[in-house]
């Protein structure tokens, strides 16, 4: 009754823990969130391979192939089966599948065990040169796509995972463009971590003019702090720093009396015709 989620890792053989090919060599049966990457055609021979792509050519949404790979895991599971579930990565970096495991395997009597694995987010911040600290976020192109301002600080650099069509590419830009210039320099990364990665800078406008894939993110620098003594930020959360700090006691006098009631005279009404 054991459910171990094993993490692939990026997508080289290389990258497979010793943790992790130990999980995958003793198991039976192996099931596969997808089929479509690297490091499959590299695992132990001996466990019986099953894989969930054809949930994804006839659900619906991500949302649907995600509550149908984990009904029939914990279904199996459940049956008094241990069984090794692997995924692309790491485990609990962007997987929708782990979570919805995670929130229900207690209730079905099912034991999980997490075998971590590198994520994309490593290889691909070796091959931009950048560290993850201060302040990456990592984001969904598909919750980019559907916004219409991006969910993203843009004081702070941002990766966004799942940019793997066209149209993504093309949605994903036109909501970035609501807060970045449209000649903003991004990276688009491929195959991190594997002999065919590539990372290419462009301006933001190119993205959907460029190949992308399943194995395709996007790398999003800060927008560079205004000149001056006093750096400005960009973000709404760097105004808000900024009013806070005018309305703390080593501020600004005038900032601190301020009500809503004294700054209304301040506001520009347009005439009424
Ligand atoms: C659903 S997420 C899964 C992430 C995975 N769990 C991990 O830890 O790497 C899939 C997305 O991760 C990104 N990705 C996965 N492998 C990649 C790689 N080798 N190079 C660049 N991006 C990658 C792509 O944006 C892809 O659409």
């Amino acid at each position: 009754m054991t459910l171990t989620i094993v993490g692939l890792g990026p997508g080289d053989p290389d990258d497979l823990t010793r943790r992790a090919w130990k999980a995958l060599s003793e198991a039976d049966e192996v099931y596969l969130r997808t089929r479509h990457h690297p490091t499959v055609e590299h695992l132990p021979a001996g466990p019986e391979l099953h894989s969930f792509d054809e949930v994804y050519e006839t659900a619906e949404s991500f949302d649907a192939v995600y509550d149908t790979i984990v009904d029939r895991l914990l279904k199996i599971a459940a049956s008094g089966r241990d069984i090794v579930y692997a995924v692309p990565g790491d485990p609990m970096v962007a997987e929708g599948t782990v979570t919805r495991i995670l929130e229900r395997a207690a209730g079905q009597g099912v034991d999980v065990q997490i075998v971590n694995g590198v994520s994309f987010v490593e290889p691909t911040l070796a091959l931009i040169g950048v560290d993850a600290l201060p302040g990456l976020q990592l984001v969904d192109a598909i919750d980019v796509a559907v916004a219409y301002h991006p969910p993203i600080n843009p004081d702070y650099p941002a990766l966004v995972a799942q940019v793997y069509s066209r149209q993504v590419a093309s949605d994903v830009k036109l909501t970035l463009m609501n807060q970045y210039a449209d000649d903003h320099p991004v990276w688009l990364v491929r195959a991190a971590g594997t002999a065919e990665q590539s990372a290419q800078e462009m301006p933001l406008y190119e993205i959907d003019r460029q190949p992308v894939d399943h194995l395709t993110a996007l790398y999003v620098p800060p927008v560079p702090a205004g000149g001056g003594k006093v750096p400005i930020a960009t973000s709404f959360e760097g105004f808000q720093n900024t009013i806070a700090h005018l309305r703390a006691p080593e501020g600004c006098p005038w900032d601190r009396e301020q009500t809503h009631e004294t700054l209304r005279q301040h506001l520009w009404r347009r005439p009424l015709r």
